[in-house]
């Protein structure tokens, strides 16, 4: 069900990959509630072709930026700012990669090279949007920034490796941005610690199917669906949730405020 709530709004996703992404299921949303939207991703995720399909349903055009590439971002924001006829008004950071995940390092064994890349892209990624927006003044004022995260930067989950330090500290760049952004300009920006959920980089994660349901398992509500994280960003994108800034949102049944459940007492019985 729609209810306008982005009616003239105009915004930016990152990440959308193919149909499974976070990024995508939100994208379709801010559509079907009244948003214009700009697609963007990594050249070489665009390559596969696959979010020109996105792009038709939602009627938007695909800009590539490497987010580590601050020529890309600025081109990004000129080319985004030229589109809309004006400002952004909301932004998704939906982007994580691990180097040291994919070439099977361990957490105690990391490639220090690899780590700066995985947290350049997955973390200071957002202090670079942020500062090439900020210089450019490209959001509108009251405009909302949501990046996503996982609670693996406040509890130890030992297969997530070295991604737990980079949701860290792009929680942190979230909240410090944050802070200069919403004095300067009413700008509010978030990030929303999603459920485990089945995409391309969630299946990155070492016993990734272990980790799904253990976090059902340990959810009240049970795991949140990508398409119930794309709500959850709409309202933070909307008029709604004006005064919430510099939060680390847990979308996630529950599963973060749950010492145990029944069910895993009873899995621990047998
Ligand atoms: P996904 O694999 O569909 O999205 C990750 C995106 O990051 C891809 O579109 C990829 O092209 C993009 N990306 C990687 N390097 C880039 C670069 N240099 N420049 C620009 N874009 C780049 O997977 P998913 O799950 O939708 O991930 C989106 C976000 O949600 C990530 O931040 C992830 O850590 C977070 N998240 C995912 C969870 C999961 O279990 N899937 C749980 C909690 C948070």
């Amino acid at each position: 069900m729609a209810y306008n709530l982005l009616k003239g709004k105009k915004g930016i996703i990152f990440g959308a990959l193919d149909e499974k992404s976070i990024a995508w299921r939100t994208a379709l949303r801010c559509h079907e509630e009244g948003a214009q939207l700009v697609l963007t991703n990594a050249p070489v995720a665009l390559r596969m072709g696959e979010i020109n399909k996105l792009a038709e349903a939602v009627n938007a055009p695909v800009v590539g930026a490497d987010v580590t590439n601050m020529d890309d971002l600025k081109k990004l924001f000129e080319e985004a700012t030229k589109h809309f006829g004006g400002k952004v008004d909301f932004i998704l950071h939906s982007i994580g990669m691990s180097l040291n995940v994919r070439k099977n390092k361990h957490y105690t064994e990391i490639d220090y090279g690899f780590n700066q890349k995985t947290l350049d892209i997955s973390a200071m990624s957002l202090h670079r949007v942020l500062r090439t927006a900020w210089e450019m003044d490209a959001i509108s004022d009251w405009g909302s920034v949501v990046a996503l995260t996982y609670i693996a930067a406040q509890r130890v989950f030992p297969d997530y490796n070295e991604m737990a330090d980079a949701k860290a500290l792009l929680e942190g760049v979230a909240r410090n941005f944050g802070y200069h952004y919403g004095v300067k300009k009413k700008v509010r920006i978030n990030t929303v610690s999603q459920s485990p959920t089945k995409t391309t980089a969630g299946s990155g994660v070492k016993g990734f199917d272990g980790f799904v349901s253990y976090a059902e398992k340990m959810s009240p509500l049970g795991n949140a669906s990508a398409d119930q994280c794309a709500d959850y960003c709409v309202t933070l994108f909307s008029d709604l949730t004006k005064m919430v800034t510099m939060q680390n949102l847990f979308h996630d049944g529950g599963f973060s405020f749950t010492g145990v459940t029944q069910a895993v007492i009873e899995q621990m019985e047998k």
